[in-house]
């Protein structure tokens, strides 16, 4: 009857209101979208649909039962981006702050479990004061099924998140779980205890944005792979992301229509890298002539910036590009960009999305902080991750691949499939200075000579082109005539490994 319908009509308005006008007004004046406002740019214009709008929290404790709001804090559903579909959640801050009760809970779960069904991405857009005080224990368990789920669906769909607001305690490990997390400056932040609570712990003084904002987290920590100055930017930069990956590990990423050409020669490389060993050059540069329309998405941009990891696309199809920076850190790896280069390495193997790999790497980091801090087992997360990728693996060698590194680089002993260098490529256990050092220590009379000789031997690719480690020695400007071609061969590449329960990456 008309009654039903006005009833229900009317706790669907009320759910539209989150928290009420006064809440939502506050939300604003800090420069925060609300839930679904944030739904409406995310997703492609009304293909939002909402599921569980008029779910309540089911509490009686602490006067509870008189404080209901329909949603219970978060917005669930599904939509498009760029046509194809994705699951959202996003926390309503204006209702009980956004915190997780059980049913807040159950509303994500639900999302989640449907989303690996379907085989599609999780998108989350987090704004919550944590665990919601008045439910005790069951919000603490809401936590754990979140966090169970982000577990089980690792390398089935793609999951992203987007921290808008306050993350903390607990709350932050759902975001850890997944695979890419943005931020945006001065208005949200993640940690695990607040400043109060390090204050009285440790004496340190700190501001919620000095412990845990986006340029913590995207600079220092690396919890956080991007950092955007408005929520816009931020849902923008999460529609372009999505747009690189595919829905699932059942798929390849779709390919877009390219407008480059895949012939297209770039003979400003040619004279790219510096006649002189120890000058550096931009490696973006480099990756940006070779790519489509020269657009790179960049993942962790200003963390580890010795090593460039990030989406681009050869002749329409997304790979994922790692690549050694010579301009930072002379491009050595070390263990920052050694997790970094790693853990995206890993996505990319999980999601069936080609490596593409740049290498000017005069080797491993040295020092004691270095050491100490585990270089050795953080490098081996590198290499370990190059092994065990299936994926088609392509690498240029435009300079430097020195040493351990040399091997750890998508090389071909890792079962590189196509391994190209240009000329100016110097395949060899350490740079001439060093070598000759070593090799003649005391007995050198004429260093320079000795030098010449290891440089003629071993500072080119030819050496490694004669056994076979290189394919083929090719100019700087066909570089991605070449690398869209091979890439075309290797679409349908299949690889296996030895069955096992899971390898154990040195963590
Ligand atoms: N459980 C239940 N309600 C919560 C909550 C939580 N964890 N966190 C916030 N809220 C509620 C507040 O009671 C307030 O309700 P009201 O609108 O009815 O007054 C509303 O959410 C907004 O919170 P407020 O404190 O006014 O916002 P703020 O922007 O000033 O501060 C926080 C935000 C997150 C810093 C602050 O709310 C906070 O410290 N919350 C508790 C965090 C926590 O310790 N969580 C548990 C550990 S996981």
């Amino acid at each position: 009857s008309n009654t039903k319908w006005e009833r229900i009509q009317a706790a669907k308005e009320a759910a539209l209101q989150g928290g009420g006008p006064e809440r939502v007004a506050k939300q604003h004046d800090k420069g925060k979208l609300t839930a679904r406002e944030r739904l409406q740019v995310l997703f492609d214009p009304g293909s939002f649909r909402e599921a569980g709008a008029l779910v309540q929290h089911r509490c009686s404790d602490f006067g509870m039962d008189r404080q209901q709001y329909y949603g219970d804090g978060v917005v669930t559903g599904s939509g498009t981006v760029y046509g194809r579909p994705v699951f959202a959640f996003s926390q309503d801050f204006t209702v009980f702050g956004g915190s997780l009760s059980e049913s807040h809970a159950a509303k994500i779960c639900r999302l989640m479990d449907r989303a690996v069904e379907a085989g599609a991405p999780i998108v989350g857009l987090n704004d919550s004061g944590g665990a919601r005080i008045q439910e005790g224990v069951m919000s603490l368990a809401g936590y754990a099924e979140v966090f169970l789920r982000n577990v089980n669906a690792s390398g089935v769909v793609p999951q992203l998140s987007l921290v808008m607001g306050p993350c903390a305690g607990g709350a932050v490990y759902s975001p850890a779980l997944t695979d890419f997390t943005f931020m945006v400056r001065h208005t949200s932040y993640m940690f695990l205890t607040g400043p109060e609570v390090v204050k009285s712990v440790t004496m340190e003084e700190v501001t919620q944005e000095q412990l845990g904002g986006a340029a913590t987290h995207t600079t220092k920590s690396g919890v956080a792979h991007g950092a955007f100055d408005n929520e816009l930017d931020a849902l923008a930069g999460m529609r372009e992301l999505l747009a690189f990956l595919p829905p699932s590990n059942r798929e390849q990423a779709p390919r877009v229509p390219a407008t480059d050409p895949a012939d297209r020669s770039c003979p400003f490389l040619d004279y790219v890298v510096p006649t002189n060993d120890l000058e550096p050059y931009s490696m973006l540069g480099v990756v940006q002539q070779v790519v489509d329309d020269g657009q790179v998405f960049e993942i962790a941009q200003d963390y580890a910036k010795n090593i460039i990891t990030g989406f681009a696309r050869l002749n329409g199809r997304t790979v994922g590009v790692v690549a050694n920076q010579p301009a930072v850190l002379a491009g050595c790896l070390d263990i920052d960009a050694s997790v970094k280069g790693a853990r995206f390495v890993r996505f990319c193997d999980a999601f069936n999305i080609p490596l593409l790999t740049f290498v000017d790497v005069p080797g491993f980091l040295p020092g004691t902080a270095q050491e100490y801090g585990g270089v050795i087992r953080h490098g081996a997360k590198l290499l370990y991750a190059y092994a065990e990728a299936t994926v088609p693996k392509l690498t240029v060698i435009t300079r430097k691949a020195y040493g351990g590194a040399y091997d750890v680089m998508s090389s071909k002993h890792l079962r590189g499939d196509i391994n190209l260098a240009w000329p100016t490529g110097e395949i060899a256990v350490m740079g001439s200075k060093g070598a000759v050092e070593i090799l003649f220590r005391g007995k050198g009379n004429d260093i320079a000579k000795q030098e010449a000789e290891y440089e003629e031997k071993f500072n080119n690719p030819f050496q490694a082109a004669k056994v076979g480690y290189i394919d083929d020695v090719i100019l700087p400007r066909w570089t991605r005539q070449r690398l869209c071609a091979e890439l075309e061969t290797l679409a349908h590449k299949r690889a296996w490994r030895p069955e096992r329960k899971h390898g154990n990456i040195p963590l």
